[in-house]
This record gives structure tokens, sequence and C-alpha cells, in this order.
């Protein structure tokens, strides 16, 4: 174990160390992250707080998520850049082990993510819920935390942790914390730092679509899809144009299609690629 700067968090690289760092820890709010930190990132930490006596970050690039044409070769990574917004945010504890330390052999065991995981990101990405899972399912088993942070703006990845839990009995307890948006608008994600001025400018089409989506919501469910794929179609004329993978309107449970006469909440997901990036955003619209 290396305490990584003066009163940073402790930096543990492999489970021996982790164990040591949470000896008496108390209450643990584990936040499962990537890395590449960003003001999203900040408010998990932030919420883990309100919750832990202990806040462990694990920053871990997860190679069992991606595809093989996505971008784990490209995703960033910067150790120490993390550990300077964690020692900032007050975190106790970074987990950040190496690949052949998570996977010392192929993952032959996996957590299926079941149908719901085949779904809009799962149809776009297979394979991708299955590999969150089982990362998952393995930082619960090596941090053995009381509570776990997980952002909404992912939201059939926390859809799919919930259920996971409730179906594999893991005594783990769930907290969502609100999608965080950069100053104009687009939703906060480590990806964003791929798009060029221009291609940022057309990602805002995302954000308004979901807007205009809310604001139908007293015509119904079709009326919401009508208003925001409005928006979405006038961007795949722009320049550089929003290429649209999915905008779906679904129930927050199951990510099952909203019935057009769906009450209570739904949520709106898109996920779309401006240039080589691909983004997802989503936002709850009350029915
Ligand atoms: O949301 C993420 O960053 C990842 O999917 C997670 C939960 C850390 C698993 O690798």
């Amino acid at each position: 174990m290396t305490a990584s700067a003066p009163h940073g968090p402790v930096v543990a690289r492999t489970p021996g160390e982790l164990r040591s760092a949470l000896a008496g820890a108390g209450r643990v709010g584990l936040v499962p992250t990537m890395g590449a930190l960003h003001g999203g990132h900040r408010s998990l930490v932030r919420l883990a707080r309100e919750h832990a006596d202990t806040v462990v970050v694990s920053v871990f690039v997860n190679p069992l998520q991606f595809g093989p044409d996505e971008d784990y070769g490209r995703y960033p990574r910067d150790l120490d850049a993390d550990v300077r917004v964690l020692a900032e945010e007050k975190a106790d504890v970074v987990f950040a082990p190496a690949t052949e330390t998570m996977y010392p052999a192929p993952q032959m065991v996996t957590v299926d993510a079941g149908t719901m995981g085949e779904r809009l990101e799962g149809a776009s990405r297979p394979g991708h819920f299955t590999g969150v899972l089982t990362v998952v399912a393995k930082l619960f088993h090596l941090v053995r935390p009381d509570l776990a942070v997980f952002g909404e703006k992912d939201a059939q990845q926390i859809a799919l942790v919930r259920r996971m839990v409730a179906d594999l009995d893991l005594p783990v307890e769930i907290v969502g914390a609100p999608l965080q948006r950069d100053a104009d608008g687009l939703a906060s994600s480590s990806r964003n730092g791929y798009l060029s001025e221009a291609e940022r400018t057309s990602a805002l089409s995302l954000p308004r679509a979901l807007q205009a989506g809310r604001e139908a919501a007293p015509g119904g469910a079709d009326a919401v899809r009508a208003a925001a794929r409005k928006v979405l179609d006038e961007a795949a004329d722009a320049t550089p144009p929003v290429q649209l993978d999915y905008l779906a309107l679904v129930d927050p449970a199951t990510f099952e299609e909203a019935p057009a006469d769906h009450t209570g909440t739904a949520v709106l997901a898109v996920a779309a690629r401006v240039g080589t990036t691909r983004l997802i955003d989503n936002t709850s619209v009350p029915l």
C-alpha cells in the first residue's frame, strides 16, 4: 500500500493492500469508476461520503465491457490526475488494480445480464452489460461495501445493478446519484474530451431533444417520443451530423418500451454518435 499524496487517499493496487487499507473502516461506501474523473464523479464521491465512514473509489478500465471495435485502447487513463481529484474530494481509499490482478486468467464464469441487458445499450453493445455486472460483482466481493453509488446517467446500468443485487441477494445498498451536466447542458462524461468544438455544438442536440420530450409529456408517451425525435432528425442534418443510435421511452425498472398509454415515470433515453464519439443521455419523464 502506498500513500500517494500527503493527506491524500491510500492507493491500493491489490486485494491484499485493499484489505489492509480497510481494516476497521466502519461503514464502507464504494464508488466504482473507470477513471478520467470529472464533475459527475465528484458528485458520486460526495454522495458516498454522506452515507459512509470510509469512501473507496475503484479506478479500473474494465476490458470485459468493451466490444472489439470500441474505445478500450484509447479510453483516457491518468491515475495521478484521478488521485489528485480524489484527494480534493477527500476519498479515503483508491483501489486501482492492474488488469492481470482483476483477470489473472480469461474470465470463464460471468454474470448474465438477462433480457434487460439486451435492450438499448445492450443491443448496440452486445456483451457490454455482462462485462459491467461481472466486474461490479467482483468489486463488491473485493471491497465488501455496505453501499455503492452509481450515476443515473447510465440509467440502464444502475437498473441492472439493482436487479443483480436483488436477484443474487448481494448485501449492498445501491444509491443513485443524479446525472450531472456541464455548463452548456451536455451530460458530463469522460468521453466528452474526445469532442471537437463543432462536434460538441452538434452534441448539444441530445439534451435539447430530451428537454423537448419532457415538455411534451402532457400529450402522453407518443408525443414525448415525437417531440424528441424531431430535434434529433434536425440534428442528423447538422454539420457535423448527429447519427442516432436509439431514442426510446422506457419503463425504468425493465427498460421495455413504454406503451402509448403509459402512466407514471418513464425514462427517455438517447444514444448517438458525433464524429467517432458515442454519447448517451437520459431524463425521467412524468406521464
Ligand atoms: O460506469 C462505469 O464507469 C463502469 O461501467 C463501471 C460501473 C465502473 C464498471 O466498470
